[in-house]
């Protein structure tokens, strides 16, 4: 599927020289999108190495932008020290730009490039009374289950198929164009000009 667009909106996978634009996402939400998200109440400082640690994780992370501002995100982790076996998800979207489907797009993405990697299990976690979680996840058949005051969300990705790699192929290209035009460099050429 070629990059999504929501309202003027471009999902695209987040580049590894990219890891300050989750954080800034992250630190934007507000306080209680910032508790569903993790689950708990964290401060910034918490939000400062949780986004550095991203890289030491191999995580896979689409961002969902309007223009240059990332507000939205959605992580997809690996549990253990391989892809071919459990993985996590996570997403976050600004408060402004909830209800308008980004959620519901960006679990397709995560859910594509879970299949990808071979991923068998993907879990997602989140507190009981997150009912827009559970109906994103729902709407992808995921099971839910009470674990421990948490409802997990589980969902076993397909096998990947040539289609399914060429979409996710075809996603890639299309982010790199959108990141390219998006660095800091060449926009002070296009100024420039
Ligand atoms: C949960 C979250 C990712 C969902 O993203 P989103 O872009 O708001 O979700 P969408 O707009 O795609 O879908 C929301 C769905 O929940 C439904 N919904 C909204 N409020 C609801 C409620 N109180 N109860 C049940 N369903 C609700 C909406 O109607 C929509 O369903 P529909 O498409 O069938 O109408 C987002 O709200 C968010 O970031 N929240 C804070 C962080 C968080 O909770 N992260 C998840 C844990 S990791």
């Amino acid at each position: 599927m070629p990059e999504t667009r929501i309202w003027g909106e471009t999902i695209r996978k987040l580049w590894f020289t990219e890891t300050e634009k989750f954080r800034d996402h992250l630190l934007r939400l507000d306080r209680e999108s910032r508790r569903m998200r993790f689950g708990m109440l964290v401060d910034d400082a918490f939000v400062h190495k949780y986004a550095e640690r991203t890289g030491q994780f191999q995580s896979v992370i689409y961002g969902s932008f309007a223009g240059r501002e990332m507000h939205a995100a959605a992580e997809l982790r690996m549990i253990g020290d391989s892809w071919h076996g459990d993985a996590e998800a996570a997403f976050s979207v600004e408060r402004e730009y909830q209800d308008s489907g980004v959620g519901t797009e960006l679990l397709g993405k995560i859910i594509l490039a879970a299949r990808n990697r071979g991923v068998d299990r993907l879990y997602m976690n989140c507190l009981s009374e997150n009912r827009k979680m559970q109906r994103i996840a729902k709407k992808y058949e995921a099971d839910l289950f009470f674990d421990h005051g948490e409802v997990v969300g589980q969902l076993k990705p397909s096998v990947p198929t040539p289609l399914s790699l060429w979409s996710e192929a075809l996603d890639n290209s299309n982010g790199f164009v959108m990141a390219v035009l998006d660095f800091p460099l060449l926009q002070r050429f296009n100024s420039a000009a």
